[in-house]
């Protein structure tokens, strides 16, 4: 196994100069934002540009290895090693200027996160694991929160780009909304898990997302302590993650079957 430490200073390094560069578009306001898959799915020249410093930099320091990048960047060579990276996560949010954007990086191993870095250049937070370390957010430890009924928690969720059919999320959203302290939807799926790592909230889930969009928030949340998972409902893909100690009633609540738990999770 590569030396993970070795790269995640080699990482930490790429940071502040693609960052810099998000925040100088914004600064300018020259994004050029236009759609990709659906009318409100948007993409930047931003997005495009810090993918590609993200693939030079891969490529420099690590020429053996794959890559799967949202904005088309794919290099598959069979190698056990393959980054996983989503440029500017949250760019709804980045292109208003709203300061929850990140960029995602994830180290994989044979299909399996190993190195996880979330960076949000507004908000000046590095979120960091390696498996097996733990997690921190700008050098500091950190853990899942201690919160242990829902009706104390804060919760964060997600709503598809989709805008032609019913959203698959809002069954989900009406029934967790009166079982819970709060809920919030930041805008970037990444920085959610980071920030049910850090404790800030204590759970997220979200439909249909990407491995681009999870691959570096997945190893962060389970390096923290918490839950992580990928749930098939039909035709499709829930990620939840918790804190361990709200996921039973979470998962009653969003599946609307908290008298028969165990029958829930041998449905599902
Ligand atoms: C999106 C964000 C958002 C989530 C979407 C993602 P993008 O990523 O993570 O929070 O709700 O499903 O696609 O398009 O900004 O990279
Ligand atoms: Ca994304
Ligand atoms: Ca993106």
């Amino acid at each position: 196994m590569i030396n993970l430490d070795a790269v995640l200073t080699e990482v930490l390094t790429w940071l502040e100069p693609i960052g810099e560069v998000q925040l100088e578009g914004l600064r300018k306001g020259d994004l050029n934002i236009v759609t990709k898959s659906h009318r409100v799915d948007f993409v930047t020249d931003y997005d495009v540009r810090s993918e590609k410093m993200l693939v030079q930099k891969i490529s420099e320091n690590y020429p053996d290895h794959a890559i799967l990048g949202e904005e088309g960047s794919s290099i598959e060579n069979g190698s056990d090693y393959r980054w996983v990276i989503d440029p500017i996560d949250g760019t709804t949010n980045y292109s208003h200027g709203f300061p929850f954007f990140c960029i995602s990086i994830a180290l994989q191993y044979r299909s399996e996160s190993v190195l996880g870095v979330v960076y949000a250049p507004m908000l000046r937070q590095t979120f960091t694991a390696i498996r097996g370390q733990g997690a921190q957010l700008n050098g500091r430890p950190i853990r899942v929160s201690k919160s242990d009924t829902l009706l104390c928690s804060l919760i964060s969720t997600g709503f598809p780009y989709t805008r032609e059919s019913k959203n698959v999320n809002i069954d989900y959203f009406l029934r967790v909304i009166n079982c819970i302290s709060g809920i919030r939807r930041s805008g970037s799926a990444a920085l959610d898990l980071c920030m049910v790592a850090a404790g800030m909230l204590d759970a997220y889930w979200e439909f249909n997302l990407k491995d681009w969009d999870v691959a570096a928030g997945d190893i962060i949340v389970r390096e923290a302590g918490g839950s992580f998972e990928q749930i098939e409902v039909g035709e499709d893909t829930m990620t939840l993650a918790s804190n361990r100690l709200v996921y039973d009633e979470l998962v009653c609540c969003l599946f609307n079957r908290c008298d028969n738990y165990n029958k829930v999770q041998l449905e599902i």
